[in-house]
């Protein structure tokens, strides 16, 4: 049996249930993974309120790291004790045990910690594509990140710092600015009481920045079209504080020839190439310790209403884990 968090019907952190599920053997292609820590991320209260719409009733979560249990038939690779990580799904990581699709599985080296893997997959794989992919940061570039101090704040801004890029992060509070400054952010804006647009405005004499990285979406959009140079990039990667309303495309050209662009990690890792070369970029990071787990939240599984309820009410920075 693993205990394992189910949604029957989308709302508030109050619909995730615990229930007793049965294992089953591997299938053709499975691992059976017992988890050891279980990454917390955004997506997860998204797909619980319906925000994504997702097939109920479900499992939750998308990203862990633990041990394989057993290996089921067609599977090279993997045995029995090996350390892996996931992320991107599917859905069921909020659990002692599950079946995984081996295609989804990642090694960990020996340098990276379950713990490590399991705050860092998900928000560093996406760290890469957005600033190896989405938009190609180099030496100059200068970009803003919104929410710097939070889970995917946290890895891309040093990230950045490292490829050379001068980073301007938004925080919602003083001591969330700390953070984001001690993550490598050269300069933060309390964006909850200064107009964001006009410091990026005065900190870029007045051309804008070359790249918005906006995760927080219905609040900031506006704002991030505003902060961006001519011809610049708007990276809208989320909705933490609500979906973007609909808007003319046009407006993109009334603000500079504007580019703008809405991606998922789960369309950079869709190959098992894909995923590998992800992973493993992420992994020297790790290595060289450029990007570190900065694991600020640590939560029993079945206390999982309670830190979706946190990180929903804006209460948590850097990474949350789950403990099985
Ligand atoms: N597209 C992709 O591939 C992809 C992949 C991973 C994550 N994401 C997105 O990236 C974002 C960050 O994910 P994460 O898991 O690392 O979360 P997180 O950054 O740890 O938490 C979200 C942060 O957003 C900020 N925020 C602003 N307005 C908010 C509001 N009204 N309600 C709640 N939070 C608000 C808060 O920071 P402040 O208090 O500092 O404002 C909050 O801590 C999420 O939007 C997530 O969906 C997208």
């Amino acid at each position: 049996m693993s205990l394992s968090v189910r949604v029957e019907q989308h709302g508030g952190p109050e619909v995730m249930q615990l229930v007793d599920l049965p294992l089953q053997p591997p299938g053709a292609g499975q691992l059976r993974v017992r988890h050891q820590a279980i990454g917390l991320n955004f997506i997860d209260t998204y797909q619980r309120a319906g925000l994504y719409k997702v097939a109920l009733p479900s499992g939750m979560g998308s990203e862990a790291a633990g041990t394989v249990s057993a290996v089921g038939p067609g599977v090279s690779g993997f045995a029995v004790g090996d350390r892996i990580a996931y992320a991107g799904g599917p859905l069921g990581a909020y659990s002692e045990e599950r079946l995984l699709p081996a295609a989804n599985a990642v090694k960990l080296p020996a340098n990276v910690s379950v713990e490590a893997a399991a705050a860092l997959m998900l928000k560093g794989m996406t760290a890469w594509y957005l600033l190896h992919r989405t938009f190609p940061v180099r030496p100059g570039t200068t970009l803003l990140m919104h929410a710097a101090a939070g889970g995917v704040g946290s890895v891309l801004v040093p990230w950045a710092k490292q490829l050379g890029a001068t980073v301007i992060g938004t925080a919602g509070s003083a001591e969330k600015a700390g953070l984001a400054r001690e993550a490598g952010c050269d300069h933060v804006i309390l964006y909850r009481e200064q107009d964001f647009a006009a410091e990026v405005r005065k900190l870029t004499g007045g051309s804008g920045v070359d790249v918005v990285y906006d995760s927080v979406g219905k609040d900031t959009f506006a704002g991030s079209l505003d902060s961006l140079r001519r011809r610049g990039t708007l990276v809208s990667f989320g909705n933490a504080s609500g979906k973007v309303p609909p808007f003319e495309p046009v407006l993109l050209a009334e603000k500079g020839s504007l580019f703008l662009t809405r991606p998922r990690l789960v369309d950079h890792i869709a190959t098992r190439a894909e995923l590998e070369t992800a992973a493993n970029a992420l992994f020297a990071v790790i290595a060289s310790g450029v990007v570190k787990p900065e694991i600020r939240q640590r939560y029993p599984l079945r206390e999982a209403a309670r830190a979706h309820a946190e990180m929903e009410a804006r209460q948590t920075t850097g990474a949350s884990l789950l403990l099985p």
